[in-house]
This record gives structure tokens, C-alpha cells and sequence, in this order.
């Protein structure tokens, strides 16, 4: 089997510091990332949902909270399944062991398909947008977040250790694989340019209803510096498909 993003996470060092990061106060995932998902997902009262490449599923358990009809996660790391039975266990969600290249599911089945930050750790993701355009309702919406492309164009490039006093962007329009040296591992993700993830939802029938580019809001910090840190660069980017109501492809 060739190397797949999610083995990152099953080494158990690098799925502890992962776990620890989580829950570091005011974390970029739950200041930044999180706020601007749910703005994108408005009303999930009676969806079914679908989530690539969920991690421990704890979104799940928020979305059956705010009225999701039923919560479906797949997974490629075996830690993070296992975690996410601690969440899942309590509720009628699911997550199912596999990878998102080899999820397959019945046309039509979801109103809602979102990733949160797991698409950036696949090489190839036009069949996987074309498997999530039919796999959802017509009128249903493709939601996910990754990381930005300014971030991850220099992924690979040495930098002194510690925090960044300033962020290098080099190589940005050479899409490809990075080997990201993070939490004390090296994980491999792929970076690709605005353009690429816009045309890849194009070209896999989506109508493109937002894009935003992780503009944090001073009211979800309340340490000033970290908020004036965010406002420095861009982490995370979010793209909003929706599948037409029309079977036209060519929008
Ligand atoms: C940064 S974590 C995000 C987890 C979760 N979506 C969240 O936001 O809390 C990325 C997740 O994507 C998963 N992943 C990466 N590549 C995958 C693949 N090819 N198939 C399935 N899962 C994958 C990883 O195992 C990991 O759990």
C-alpha cells in the first residue's frame, strides 16, 4: 500500500500531541476554523450528513445536536476510529475504518457532505469531489476547510525553530506533495493554489456558493495577541459547493 496522509496519526506520539493540541486554549481549530464552518453550514435541522476524513467525530456530536438527521464519518486512521467511539458511542452516529478514496456510497444519499481539514493530506482530489457530487442530493452542498495555500506552499522549507515572526511563501504555484515537519513527525500533505480547489469543484458539476479565507473575529479571542496574530496570515481556506438542482453539468 502507498503511504496515505492519515497514517500520520497512527503513530501514537504523534496522535498524543495531536489530541493535546486540540485542546490548547484558544487553538486555531476553535477560534478561527470552527466559527467559520458553522456560518457555512446554516440550518442541518433533518440532514444527513457525511464527513471525510473526521478525526474523532467530535464535530459529529454537534451536528446531531443541532438536528441532524444522522451523522456518517470515514476515517483512514485506526486511532482516530477508535477515539471517536468514546463520542460516537453515546449517540446514533457512525464512523466507518476506511479511506476516503475507497468510501463509496449510494448516489444521492446526503444533503450534506463536509471536510474539515483533511482533503490538503490527499494526491488526487478529482475523484473524490466527483464521488461526493453524486453522492449528494440535488441541492445538497460539498462544505470543507483546509489549509491555506499560503501556508502550505512553503511547507518543506527549513525555518528557525519556535513560533514564526513571519511566514515565507515560495513555490506557490508548484501544486504538490510537502513533507510538513510537525508535532515532532513528519506528515505528508499536498498543497494546492485557490485556483486548483476552484476549478476541481467546477469540473466535478459544483455550483461555488462561498469561498473564505479564515478572517478571525476579535470577539472569539480573548487574548489580544493571538487575535492580532491571526490577523497576520491567512490558515485555513473554505470552499462552499452546492450540487444544482438541474442535472446540466456546465453551470
Ligand atoms: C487534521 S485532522 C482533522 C480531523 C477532523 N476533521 C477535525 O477537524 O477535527 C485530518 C484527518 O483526516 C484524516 N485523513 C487524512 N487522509 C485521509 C484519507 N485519505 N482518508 C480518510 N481519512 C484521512 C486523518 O486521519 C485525520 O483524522
Amino acid at each position: 500500500m502507498s503511504y496515505k496522509g492519515y497514517q500520520f496519526y497512527d503513530d501514537d506520539q504523534n496522535f498524543q500531541k495531536y489530541l493535546e493540541r486540540r485542546n490548547w486554549a484558544e487553538n486555531a481549530n476553535d477560534t478561527i476554523e470552527k466559527p467559520i464552518f458553522l456560518e457555512l453550514l446554516s440550518d442541518v435541522k433533518g440532514h444527513s450528513i457525511l464527513d471525510l476524513g473526521c478525526g474523532t467525530a467530535a464535530f459529529g456530536l454537534d451536528l446531531l445536536d443541532l438536528g441532524a438527521y444522522s451523522y456518517t464519518g470515514v476515517e483512514g486512521s485506526a486511532n482516530m476510529v477508535e477515539e471517536s467511539k468514546k463520542i460516537m458511542n453515546r449517540t446514533n452516529g457512525k464512523v466507518v475504518h476506511t479511506s476516503m478514496e475507497d468510501w463509496n456510497s449510494p448516489e444521492a444519499s446526503y444533503q450534506l457532505i463536509i471536510s474539515r481539514l483533511a482533503i490538503h493530506y490527499l494526491p488526487e482530489i478529482d475523484e473524490v469531489f466527483s464521488k461526493v457530487h453524486r453522492s449528494l442530493a440535488h441541492g445538497g452542498s460539498f462544505i470543507f476547510s483546509v489549509e491555506h495555500p499560503v501556508m502550505t506552499s512553503s511547507f518543506g522549507i527549513a525555518r528557525p525553530e519556535g513560533m514564526k515572526q513571519d511566514w515565507v511563501v515560495d513555490n506557490y504555484f508548484h501544486s504538490g506533495i510537502r513533507e510538513q515537519e510537525w508535532l515532532g513527525g513528519k506528515a505528508i500533505k499536498y498543497h494546492r493554489t485557490i485556483e486548483d480547489y476552484f476549478h476541481a469543484l467546477r469540473k466535478a458539476g459544483f455550483a461555488i456558493e462561498s469561498l473564505r479565507e479564515s478572517k478571525p473575529r476579535a470577539e472569539q479571542f480573548h487574548n489580544a495577541e493571538t487575535y492580532e496574530r491571526r490577523m497576520r496570515i491567512p490558515l485555513f481556506l473554505f470552499f462552499k459547493g452546492t450540487k444544482p438542482v438541474s442535472t446540466n453539468k456546465r453551470l
